[in-house]
């Protein structure tokens, strides 16, 4: 249930929080959603580099497909919308991976999850609530842990969502990304997405391509980045402006206690324990 702090903001849909962004009507037509061979999915958990994804995958590819918003926002109207799209469509939710149209599984479109260690996921995630007014008033760090953990966060648990995906994560159809790896060498990410994308990009391009996306780039040409203001990549929000906060690895070293800490990695240590894709995150540089 949603506690009263949320009302008006929130709803759930199959045990899982939406911000009255995403309708139900919405959310319980999804399952006919007409999934076209050559959709490529852009997936993610909110705070997990979502908008850094898109902006990369826009200049690899613009010429080809063009970035709708997430299937999961608007009314029940956007499957209308979506299916007028006459170009390729790169469609971007963060539905987790029991939630996807069936019909996106059954064509095997292509996707691209891309995910962030949970520490700074929840940092991230934790300032987006206290900025973004579709979201409901957090007042403190603390308060937010708790819920995180708990998973009583739009978009349900971080945990649940990284291990639904990551079933899938060795099909061929599918491309996993680190945020981490993202920082570290962001030319060679770009160049696995080009290929995966089916595409040939060569190297003076991707060198620019990723030039152009470091995070004060992105940060400085926030409203050149998308021409039509209410676009957006996030079900939470069309404010672009609240998206580029600080682009770090490990600020959650300057969050979390030490006794936070410590509860945290228990909890993950349980949860993950079957998880190779766990053992991947990286929580510094
Ligand atoms: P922080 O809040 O830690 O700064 P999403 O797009 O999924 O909402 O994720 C937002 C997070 O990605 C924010 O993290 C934001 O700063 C970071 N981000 C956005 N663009 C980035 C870029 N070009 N480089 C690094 N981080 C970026």
């Amino acid at each position: 249930m949603s506690n009263p702090s949320e009302a008006g903001l929130i709803h759930m849909f199959q045990g899982i929080r939406f911000t009255t962004k995403s309708s139900p009507e919405l959310l319980k037509s999804l399952d006919t959603f007409d999934a076209r061979e050559d959709d490529v999915l852009l997936v993610s958990y909110p705070k997990s580099g979502t908008h850094w994804l898109a902006g990369v995958i826009t200049k690899i590819c613009s010429t080809q497909f063009i970035i709708t918003s997430p299937i999961e926002f608007g009314d029940v109207s956007k499957l209308e919308e979506l299916n007028k799209v006459s170009s390729k469509r790169i469609i971007p939710t963060h539905l987790d991976y029991n939630m996807l149209p069936p019909n996106f599984k059954k064509n095997k479109c292509k996707i691209i999850y891309i995910s962030r260690n949970p520490k700074d996921t929840a940092v991230s995630m934790y300032h987006y609530y206290r900025n973004n007014p579709n979201l409901p008033t957090i007042d403190t760090w603390t308060a937010f842990f708790d819920l995180f953990l708990k998973g009583d966060v739009v978009c349900g648990s971080w945990f649940d969502h990284f291990l639904s995906w990551e079933e899938h994560a060795n099909e061929k159809n599918v491309l996993f990304l680190f945020y981490e790896d993202m920082k570290k060498d962001l030319p060679k990410i770009v160049k696995e997405i080009s290929l995966f994308l089916g595409l040939n990009t060569s190297d003076n391009d991707i060198q620019h391509i990723s030039t152009m996306s470091s995070f004060s780039e992105m940060k400085n040409n926030t409203e050149k980045e998308n021409s039509n203001p209410s676009h957006t990549v996030c079900a939470l929000t069309s404010n672009r402006e609240l998206i580029f906060r600080k682009g770090t690895v490990g600020d959650w070293k300057n969050h979390f206690t030490p006794k936070q800490n410590q509860r945290f990695e228990e909890i993950f240590n349980e949860k993950m324990k079957f998880s190779k894709m766990a053992k991947k995150i990286t929580y510094e540089l």
